[in-house]
């Protein structure tokens, strides 16, 4: 199971998530959990849950899915089964999230800085000079240049990466504990990116905000997560110290992800190296390693159960029959 650092206190704990979609588990049983102030990422091909997993935890499923089980505790809160009134007062003041495209998230004909204070006014501020006093503060300190100007713009009038670097203000404004960043430097180009990037670990390390960031993308979460999980249609397959995880992959699936690196162009198609693709959500998920079709490893066991997580080091283990003989542990 997934263990924190000594010392380290429990922020979010997931245990044996489950998402349904169309009569099917999108998200199958996941557990997790992450501690106050860390960065942990998640990451996995296009379709394996992860945005699934980061909605359900403020409580924000999509329509056409539902929670089928598993329990989301928040500082040793549930929040699965609380009331939307319950869920909205966490929302922004305790956990926010920032999206892969800013500008759908940013309503484009209200001013920057109300969009700012938005968030202090639904969470019961009323005082204009001070909201006005803190969306400014905010923005010098997240490097946002003129910020008296940039306040009275209108998203159109901002670059993509300004876009984003507005939402991060948003999502900041009420000094929230957990900062859930699904994609949020997807659609940027590769020099914005990188200041998206920067700019995320700064306030991670100034404020002590845990982030959980996703991507699809193993360079980016090298770039910022301490530790890794990776997601394969809708199972989790290794976890670990990224350091660890990337320096010794142990799951076939995550080899194959480390073996391509894919960069923006190559979202959402298959892999280079690994033939095939993540199976859809209507179709058939049999028994055992959802990723067996595709994996050049697979043994006759691989399809009969999903394999037991496999210790590999300090907090690195990997559901993988063929991470076995990488543990040490021959072929039990
Ligand atoms: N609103 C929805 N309606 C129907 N199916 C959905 C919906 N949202 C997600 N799904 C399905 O659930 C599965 C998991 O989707 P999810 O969005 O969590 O994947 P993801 O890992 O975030 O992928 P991506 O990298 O493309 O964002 C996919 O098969 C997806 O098609
Ligand atoms: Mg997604």
């Amino acid at each position: 199971m997934d263990r924190m650092e000594p010392g380290g206190r429990t922020l979010l704990e997931v245990r044996d998530l489950r998402i349904g979609i169309k009569g099917r588990l999108a998200v199958d049983g996941i557990s997790f959990s992450a501690g106050e102030g860390e960065i942990l990422g998640i990451v996995g091909e296009s379709g394996c849950g992860k945005s699934l997993t980061a909605l359900s935890i403020p409580g924000l499923l999509p329509e056409a899915a539902g929670l089928a089980g598993g329990s989301i505790r928040y500082r040793g809160r549930e929040l699965t089964g609380l009331r939307e009134r319950e869920l909205r007062k966490i929302r922004g003041a305790e956990i926010s999230m920032i999206f892969q495209e800013p500008r759908f998230s940013l309503n484009p004909l209200l001013r920057i800085g109300k969009q700012i204070t938005e968030a202090l006014e639904l969470h019961g501020e009323k005082d204009k000079a001070l909201m006005r006093g803190k969306a400014l503060d905010l923005a010098r300190s997240l490097g946002l240049p003129e910020p008296e100007k940039l306040l009275s713009l209108y998203p159109h009038q901002l670059s993509g990466g300004m876009c984003q670097r507005v939402m991060i203000a948003i999502a900041m404004i009420c000094g929230p504990r957990l900062l859930i960043a699904d994609e949020p430097t997807t659609a940027l180009d590769v020099s914005t990116q990188a200041q998206i990037l920067e700019l995320l670990k700064r306030i991670n390390r100034e404020t002590g905000t845990a982030i959980l960031f996703i991507s699809h993308d193993l360079s980016v979460i090298q770039a910022i997560c301490r530790r890794v999980l990776v997601m394969y249609a809708g199972k989790l397959v290794e976890r670990g110290p990224a350091a660890d995880v990337f320096a010794r992959p142990a799951h076939e699936y995550t080899r194959g992800l480390l073996g391509a690196i894919p960069g923006r162009s190559s979202r959402g198609r298959p892999l280079a190296n690994i033939p095939g693709r993540v199976p859809p959500i209507e179709g058939e998920r049999p028994p055992g390693c959802p990723f067996a079709p595709r994996c050049a490893k697979a043994a006759p066991r691989c399809r009969e159960a999903f394999p037991p997580e496999i210790p590999l080091g300090p907090g690195h283990s990997a559901a993988c029959l063929a991470a076995l003989g990488r543990a040490g542990a021959g072929d039990a």
